[in-house]
């Protein structure tokens, strides 16, 4: 039956896409095939009517050619004749809309913005590799797309911590998130197993931090006593490596916000420099994957000192209008029994723990306001009372971002239970031979991320807070770059088509475009999970 089915979706995409049926992922707002076909070939140009277009559509010719094996080139000066692909900027549209005609004469893109531009390149990219031809000549059938994104955040998060990731690989993270037309990638950079990036005026965060003495062999359990492997990992970017990412993502018109994750997940801070904890230390850096005790204190204004030294640096190196300083899992214990802890909680009339973990978030939001930046936090920055200026990340459950929904703050939705990219992709991991995953329970099939509905329980008022959605991809059993994309691979799509597409989305037809998509992943090498593709959830 399954059999069956399959080539059913074979029989039915192949017919697709010889009828000019949507190929596009994320589903575009309209897709209308149009009579008659234009031709690519070697002669064709793509010609650019500003010059802030040269950067995407040079981009847009080395993907068609690494995947169609034919050569286009960039032109500043409109060509007589057929073949033309014409971009320009039309100000009447939104900054991501975008509108591709192909056409028997040629193909115009028009974008809000160069961005815009660049994401009807992405789908004009789809339509060459799906059409007819070869390196020669290719056939593009005529049609019309209108299109542009439901949410203004699209996220991708990479956790180069737990395990570490090089500049290749996170240009090819980017690469993944620029052809899902997603905008910001979420750099988490800061761990208790490592601290990744290079800072200046603390040079035992890398030196120091940035290696631990042995990684956690097998399952974390707080029931069982872990297993090592007894091998120093490590790694770590330096400030010129964050500048060549940071560029490498701007030119795909994806910010990226990185992620000092504070007060808790600083145990590699805290090895650095002992003197940053409650306690003391001596502390090392975490070889085991879980939850820390040991944070940073909250009560010793050293530690505002360090934080400041720490983003003064992230500020220089990241134009992004968001920081990500976390929030997330910091228990409370050490705050409880510390006197340093204790007088600031006296001193500043704070009702309990939590709210000095308010106060602590706050004066860091203070201090990134003065740089005109603003803060994402982990949804455990409700707790003890959260400024009106943070903008939400909910993680535990979309309650969490309805109740910061309700409050009025800004809300990104990333549920575990949708959004959590580490967690298996199919109800029978052992059976299917999926690698080891974080939950043993949690299952998340694509079809799962394709129902989240941001909205949910939410009136018409509130949804104005939500302003998007993200994948995450959280890597304590993730230990290269081959796994990471199995994880990522499929399921970002269906964040992507949530993202994008919010109004539009059709299960049957996102499966239909993926079994496509699919083929792109294949020429672009990218190591995507099987299990959807074979009609296993
Ligand atoms: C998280 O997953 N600890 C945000
Ligand atoms: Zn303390």
């Amino acid at each position: 039956m399954r059999k069956l089915l399959l080539l059913f979706v074979a029989l039915a995409t192949s017919l697709s896409v010889m009828a000019a049926e949507c190929v596009i992922v994320p589903r575009p707002v309209s897709f209308e095939p149009q009579k008659g076909k234009m031709t690519l070939n070697s002669k064709s140009v793509v010609y650019v009517a500003d010059k802030s277009l040269v950067r995407p559509a040079t981009l847009f010719c080395s993907y068609v050619a690494a995947e169609k094996g034919l050569q286009l080139s960039v032109v500043e000066n409109l060509p007589k004749g057929k073949g033309v692909i014409s971009l320009s900027i039309d100000k009447s549209l939104a900054q991501e809309e975008y509108q591709l005609d192909v056409t028997k004469k040629g193909i115009v893109i028009k974008g809000g913005s160069e961005q815009g531009v660049f994401y009807g390149l992405q789908s004009l990219r789809q339509v060459v590799f799906h059409s007819k031809g070869n390196a020669k000549k290719v056939s593009v059938e005529c049609v019309t797309v209108k299109d542009k994104p439901h949410f203004g955040y699209r996220g991708g998060m990479l956790d180069v911590c737990r395990y570490f990731f090089g500049v290749d690989e996170v240009k090819k993270f980017i690469d993944i998130l620029a052809l899902h037309k997603v905008n910001r990638f979420h750099w988490h950079l800061t761990e208790d197993q490592g601290w990744r990036i290079e800072i200046k005026k603390y040079p035992n965060l890398t030196k120091i931090g940035s290696v631990r003495n042995a990684t956690q062999v097998g399952r974390y359990s707080k029931r069982t006593q872990p297993v090592y492997d007894g091998k120093p990992y490590g790694g770590f970017f330096t400030q010129d490596e964050v500048r060549d990412i940071v560029r490498y993502a701007t030119e795909r018109y994806i910010d990226v916000i990185p992620e000092i994750d504070m007060p808790g997940h600083m145990v590699a801070a805290l090895a650095s420099y002992p003197e940053l904890g409650c306690t003391k230390g001596p502390y090392e850096v975490r070889k085991m994957w879980g939850i820390s005790q040991d944070i940073l204190c909250a009560g010793r204004e050293s530690t505002f000192e360090f934080i400041e030294g720490v983003l003064s640096e992230i500020l220089e190196l990241f134009p992004s209008k968001y920081i990500h300083i976390g929030g997330d899992e910091a228990p409370k214990h050490r705050w409880k029994v510390c006197p340093d802890c204790q007088k600031r909680i006296q001193e500043e009339g704070l009702k309990d723990e939590h709210e000095l973990q308010s106060y602590f978030m706050k004066r860091v939001e203070k201090f990134l306001a003065k740089y005109g930046r603003s803060i994402i936090g982990w949804d455990e920055i409700l707790d003890g009372g959260v400024s009106k200026t943070a903008t939400v990340m909910a993680w535990r459950g979309p309650n969490r971002g309805i109740m910061a929904a309700k409050l009025g703050n800004k809300v990104i939705m990333t549920p575990t239970r949708y959004c959590y990219l580490d967690y298996c992709q199919t109800s029978d991991p052992d059976a299917n031979k999926e690698p080891m995953a974080m939950s043993l329970k949690a299952k998340l099939p694509i079809r799962k991320v394709y129902l989240l509905d941001p909205y949910d329980k939410l009136n018409e008022e509130e949804r104005k807070a939500i302003i998007g959605v993200q994948g995450n991809l959280w890597t304590e059993y993730i230990p290269n770059f081959k796994h990471a994309q199995h994880m990522l691979l499929p399921r970002l799509a269906a964040i992507a088509e949530v993202g994008w597409s919010y109004e539009n989305k059709d299960f049957d037809d996102f499966t239909r475009r993926m079994h496509l998509f699919r083929k792109l992943y294949d020429k672009c090498g990218y190591n995507y999970a099987p299990y959807f593709f074979n009609g296993i959830e």
